[in-house]
């Protein structure tokens, strides 16, 4: 057992986490109530472990750019949430479960792709995607989920087409992602659609070799695999993170971007009068919504400093984004989506070597999503009484399963 930090909660009786939201537009309550007393909060996990959760936004940011802060599954005390999410991670090494120079290698093959030029240029690929999935919707009697059948095409077409993952594998591809991210999976299903997943990537990297495209699965593989900086097993994980990260992130966002504008008439009205305002209303979203909350899973190398007290050696803890998203010192009046807002210095993508690489990608995406979906469907209104739409809470990207709409 590891001794408690000084100044933390240690006498408490550790939280239960994760906690559902009450309401699908604010993290959880007692986050507010945690980050009023001093020091991180003891909490358990599923698992048993008892990893700290840190709720103030400077407290987050420190953590999470300490050089003592790992990202490795492969550590005991690392505070996996899921079943078997620890085992997958530890055997699979995604970069995004890798600390430097491992993970500062993988990135640096990545990074090139998501420059702010490279995702400007995707811009007329996406809009014509957004028309089309918005033309589909409007072609369905009415309610219809606006989840798998606006926002899942959304994400999965973009994500496929960056890729490379030909059209023809689409269908399959979004049938093996929402049964990997569905809340009813079991265990076995989510393994056997992680198995089809990879079984398609490897098929890929080999047509890819032979006939290379314009997307990242061809340069990679014809960058950095011909020249041996990364083996086949470590580009599949990759591959497979950067599908997965850049597809359910932007799936469960748009939906609840779309109702958290629906109920906020003042802040649609502020986007007619000037669309200029858009790319402020997304990073307002983003903070607001803050879907990747319990994303940040790490355990502590050496002792990590906070403001608040210490984060001791060998433990695990979850820097908790929309707890530091909602501190009402660093966003007054942090329940309030104010899209002119000035502060922009929100932690949705995370922050320190991990930042999301993909955060120009989905900042775009998510803009041009919502933008033709009000422009294509004026009368979009929510079907069903939102205390009722089920909760995703059970998976990492917090989202809804279904949002039944009418227009
Ligand atoms: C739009 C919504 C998105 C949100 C809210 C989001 C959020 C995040 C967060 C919080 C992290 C940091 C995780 C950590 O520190 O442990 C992250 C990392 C990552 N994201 Fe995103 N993301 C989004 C979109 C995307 C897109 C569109 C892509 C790719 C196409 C992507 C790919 C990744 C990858 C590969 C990482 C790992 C980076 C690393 O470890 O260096 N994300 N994302």
């Amino acid at each position: 057992m590891t001794q408690p930090a000084p100044d933390a909660h240690a006498s408490d009786t550790p939280v239960a986490f994760p906690q559902a939201r009450s309401c699908p537009f604010s993290p959880p309550e007692s986050y507010a109530r945690m980050r009023e007393r001093p020091g991180p909060t003891r909490a358990v996990i599923p698992s048993g472990k008892e990893p700290w959760l840190l709720t103030g936004f400077t407290d987050v940011r420190t953590a999470l750019s300490h050089p003592a802060s790992s990202s490795d599954a492969r550590h005991p005390a690392f505070p996996a949430l899921g079943d078997g999410e620890q085992q997958v991670a530890a055997e699979l090494r995604p970069f995004i479960r890798m600390d430097p120079p491992d993970h500062t290698r993988v990135r640096r093959m990545l990074v090139g792709e998501f420059t702010v030029r490279r995702v400007r240029e995707m811009r007329p690929a996406i809009e014509a995607i957004c028309r089309e999935q918005a033309e589909h919707l409007l072609s369905l009697p009415t309610p219809a989920d606006l989840v798998s059948e606006y926002a899942n095409r959304v994400s999965t077409t973009v994500i496929c087409r960056l890729l490379g993952v030909p059209m023809e594998d689409l269908e399959f591809f979004r049938r093996i992602t929402s049964v990997a991210g569905a809340r009813n999976s079991t265990a076995q299903e989510v393994g056997a659609a992680l198995g089809e997943l990879f079984a398609l990537i490897d098929r890929l990297i080999d047509e890819k070799a032979e006939d290379p495209g314009d997307d990242l699965i061809s340069r990679l593989v014809n960058g950095p695999l011909a020249r041996e900086e990364i083996t086949r097993h470590s580009l599949l994980s990759q591959i497979g993170i950067t599908l997965n990260a850049g597809h359910e992130t932007t799936r469960n966002m748009i939906p609840l971007a779309a109702l958290d504008l629906l109920r906020n008439p003042d802040q649609m009205d502020l986007l007619r009068d000037d669309p200029g305002l858009w790319p402020a209303a997304v990073d307002e979203l983003l903070r607001h919504l803050s879907v990747a909350d319990v994303i940040t899973l790490r355990v502590a190398t050496e002792d990590i400093p906070l403001e608040s007290g210490t984060i001791p050696a060998g433990d695990g803890y979850i820097a908790l984004l929309g707890a530091a998203n909602h501190d009402p010192e660093a966003f007054p009046d942090p329940e309030r989506l104010d899209l002119t807002r000035t502060q922009r210095n929100h932690v949705a993508f995370g922050y320190g070597v991990h930042q999301c690489v993909g955060q120009n990608l989905g900042r775009l995406e998510l803009e041009v999503a919502l933008r033709v979906l009000f422009e294509r469907v004026p009368g979009l209104r929510l079907a069903a009484p939102l205390e009722e739409l089920p909760q995703r809470s059970a998976s990492t990207i917090f989202g809804l399963d279904e949002v039944p709409v009418a227009w």
